[in-house]
């Protein structure tokens, strides 16, 4: 998703403003650009790709000036070239203007403008707003007084319809920056005699300890020596100032090539940071300081629904096991973006638990809102602290996995499931489990850490493994019971960053039409535990095997059968049924990450991906 960032202090802006948006490259994004005021000049660089590519030019063209904004854009209205990348200019030079989000109706925006005298020069939505900004500004005789100014903004965007981030800065108005938000996040960050905006904190890391996260219909004024933050209606706002808490060792790869790598690796001590403080080992339950409901009606609570996207969703298919088992709750797992437009009946007594790393995936969020515009209690499993989701939740649980830098969920996805251990935990002593129970799930939370650090033993096998099967051009993934949501998960890893085809199927499925893929270009990873379903998942491998299709085996019990049957075989720890999918994953992380190196993928930043999925 798009990254903004702004700046107005002492300093030069553009090393400031560029250093920022390289923090943002994580999350994706095909063009970058930055517009500097020096007095009254204002100095525009755009260019399509990298933000090296922006580097270059800046190069070339540097330009003093202690004011700025810039962009990393991932397109959706208008191709990925120098000409749609932001910022768009509006009127004669008046503004210019960077925005996350999308104006669903710019086409009539644009149309009006047109026809009011206005050229555009771009295909895109940002350029219709910073044009209207300026027809109203203009309208109202370009008064100089920033009030003036921030009344056409607030006018321009109540005409607006879609979801917006913005940061603008004008030659009319030296020295400020102008912050607007309705659906995409903004941070507005305070250093020493100087003021930042970014739509990501991360981007703020080494920069402000002290922070403002705008609220939908909010608009912010930064200037070297001041700040001020409205409503759209003009009413001032006393906002809460957060602190930041930035480890910059966090943001460094360190001795990892990737940061998928380095986040692969730190999933035991992320998990150890998911549990810390949330063992209650007298009580024989967890502990969570955010749920902000009532115990009572926690209590009453008789079915939960999990909803998210992507990898979130699939931890959710974990979840719905776990509290299934431990809790003996009836739980639906929803895709958040189908979830926000069913309109399902949702009866008294149920709560929604929206699972999402980044906190501000557009679809999570709508969800969310969707869900208390009914009056059901929502909690929010997030991982970045102040996000959306985490701030308009009724109450919830921080994954504290550390930042995800990589696009490819790793360790998000480990605290996800512990988490959701942990809260099936919690409502099962509630009901039926006994203390004796509870106090075995709390041991079995507590081993698996070291059994993650021992499954990362096997990176060099993943790797081996990867090097006979980095051509194939479909991979199948099959589980069972819990490990059927690992399935879905390890086919996402390797679809999105080694862009190879792959799907996840519950083992028994294959006999309902995916067998016909089955040929000897086609490796079929199988996930293997012990117990009821073990000879099942055997039989639906010999399928495979007798079509002469590959087998490649993730499993935490092998006998002479699968080894005499699977080409491949990775054994990771055995653990209770309910803890083995965080173990059997990782092989099949680091399986897809070498994969996509063999194939020459950008691992970190793979093609048409975003780490946020901010807009629908
Ligand atoms: C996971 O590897 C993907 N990057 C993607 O599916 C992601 O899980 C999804 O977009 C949801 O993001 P969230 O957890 O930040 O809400």
């Amino acid at each position: 998703m798009c990254g903004i960032v702004g700046y107005t202090g002492f300093r030069e802006a553009e090393p400031i403003l560029i250093t920022a948006l390289n923090r943002l490259e994580y999350r994706g994004y095909d063009s970058a650009g930055m517009a500097t005021l020096s007095g009254r000049t204002l100095h525009l660089r755009k260019k399509a790709g990298k933000i090296a590519n922006l580097a270059r030019l800046l190069k070339e063209k540097p330009a003093a000036g202690t004011t700025g904004i810039s962009h990393t854009r991932w397109a959706t209205h208008g191709a990925a070239t120098d000409r749609n990348a932001h910022p768009h200019l509006g009127g004669n030079c008046a503004l210019a203007l960077v925005h996350n989000g999308v104006i669903e109706n710019y086409s009539i925006l644009r149309s009006n403008l047109e026809m009011a005298g206005f050229q555009f020069s771009s295909d895109t939505d940002t350029e219709v707003l910073a044009q209207l900004i300026a027809f109203h500004w203009e309208k109202k005789g370009r008064g100089l007084d920033l009030r003036d100014f921030v009344l056409a903004i607030s006018q321009s965007l109540s005409q607006v319809k879609g979801t917006f981030g913005i940061a603008a800065v004008s030659p009319h108005f030296p020295g400020a920056v102008f912050g607007a938000r309705l659906g995409s996040p903004l941070v507005l960050g305070f250093g020493e005699k100087e003021f930042f905006l970014a739509s990501d904190a991360m981007a703020l890391a080494g920069l402000a300890k002290k922070a403002i996260f705008l609220e939908d219909h909010q608009i912010c004024v930064l200037t070297p020596d001041s700040w001020s933050l409205q409503d759209m209606d003009q009413s001032a706002i006393d906002p809460a100032i957060e602190t930041l808490d930035f480890q910059n060792a966090e943001y460094d790869r360190g001795r990892f090539d990737h940061y998928m790598l380095k986040e692969i690796y730190e999933q035991p001590e992320a998990l150890e940071n998911a549990l810390r403080g949330r063992l209650n080992d007298k009580d024989s339950t967890a502990r969570f300081g955010g749920l902000n409901l009532p115990l009572q009606q926690l209590r009453k609570t008789e079915r939960i629904i999990l909803t998210g996207c992507g990898t979130s969703y699939h931890a959710g298919l974990v979840g719905e096991y776990l509290f299934e088992e431990l809790a003996r709750m009836p739980v639906e797992v929803e895709y958040a973006s189908e979830f926000r437009y069913r309109n399902p009946p949702i009866e008294q007594n149920t709560l929604v638990i929206a699972l999402t790393q980044s906190g501000e995936t557009a679809d999570t969020l709508a969800a969310l809102r969707e869900t208390k515009l009914k009056g059901v209690p929502v909690l929010s499993l997030c991982n970045v602290v102040g996000s959306s989701i985490a701030r308009e939740a009724d109450g919830g649980v921080y994954l504290h996995a550390g930042p995800e830098i990589g696009v490819a969920s790793t360790k998000a996805f480990s605290n996800q499931v512990a988490v959701l251990s942990l809260l099936a935990l919690f409502f099962g002593r509630m009901r039926h489990l006994s203390p004796h129970q509870g106090a075995q799930i709390l041991e079995g939370l507590k081993s698996l850490p070291d059994a993650m650090r021992k499954t990362l033993e096997c990176e060099e096998q993943a790797r081996d493994i990867a090097s006979n099967y980095h051509q194939a051009r479909n991979f199948l993934y099959m589980g069972r019971q819990y490990l059927y949501p690992v399935a879905l998960e390890a086919a996402l890893k390797l679809k999105e960053i080694s862009y190879i085809h792959a799907e996840g199927y519950p083992a028994a499925e294959m006999k309902h039409g995916p067998i016909a893929l089955v040929d000897s270009e086609t490796p079929s990873v199988f996930l293997i535990s012990p117990g009821p379903m073990y000879d099942k998942v055997m039989s639906n491998l010999e399928e495979v095997k007798a079509r002469g299709g590959p087998v490649i085996a993730v499993a935490s019990h092998v006998d002479p059968a699968l080894r005499a049957k699977a080409d491949e075989i990775i054994e990771v720890p055995r653990l209770p049924e309910w803890l083995q999918p965080v173990v059997s994953n990782i092989p099949l992380q680091l399986l897809a990450y070498h994969i996509a190196l063999m194939r020459g993928c950008d691992v970190d930043k793979p093609r048409n991906l975003a780490k946020s999925v901010t807009v629908e």
